[in-house]
């Protein structure tokens, strides 16, 4: 069993879509017995909390099922169990990095390496263009999963 965890500063926005995205892309191809998908925050702000409502929005309106998540910050645990960690911007990588054993740094990639790219997958928190969160994931996580399988 091979495992993904998607972190953001909040994990309420681009995160939890990306989970929800990951596990559509997942049972789509027969492989929930094989890949377990999570997602985690650097941050402690929104522990607890239900994923924003555009984000479900979103979500719906493109088709992905709903999965029920709550807030959660990334753990010493995590950082051990996961195979692959992937943050959605620089910032993100930069605190993983401090946050993280050193012997799992390998694990940690920016969402857009997948196509050789520096650029974030760009916070919606400010703006609320969850339709732009959707499209830049649709990009990476096909590439994301054919790395894990
Ligand atoms: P996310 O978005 O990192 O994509 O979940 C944010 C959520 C909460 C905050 C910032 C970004 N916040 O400042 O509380």
């Amino acid at each position: 069993m091979k495992k993904i965890i998607f972190v953001c500063l909040g994990n309420i926005c681009r995160s939890p879509m990306a989970e929800m995205m990951m596990r559509e892309l997942i049972s789509e191809r027969n492989l929930d017995q094989d890949i377990q998908v999570e997602s985690r925050s650097t941050s402690t702000y929104e522990i607890g909390n239900s994923p924003h409502l555009g984000a479900i929005k979103e979500l719906k309106r493109q088709g992905v099922p709903i999965v029920e998540h709550q807030a959660k910050q990334i753990t010493t645990t995590d950082f051990n169990d996961a195979d692959l960690i992937i943050g959605m911007d620089e910032q993100n990588i930069y605190d993983l990095e401090q946050m993280s054993p050193t012997e799992d740094w390998f694990k940690i990639h920016l969402a857009y390496e997948a196509l050789g790219k520096k650029e974030d997958i760009q916070d919606p928190w400010y703006d609320h263009k969850f339709d732009r969160t959707y499209r830049q994931l649709t990009e990476v996580l096909p590439i994301w999963l054919e790395k894990l399988n």
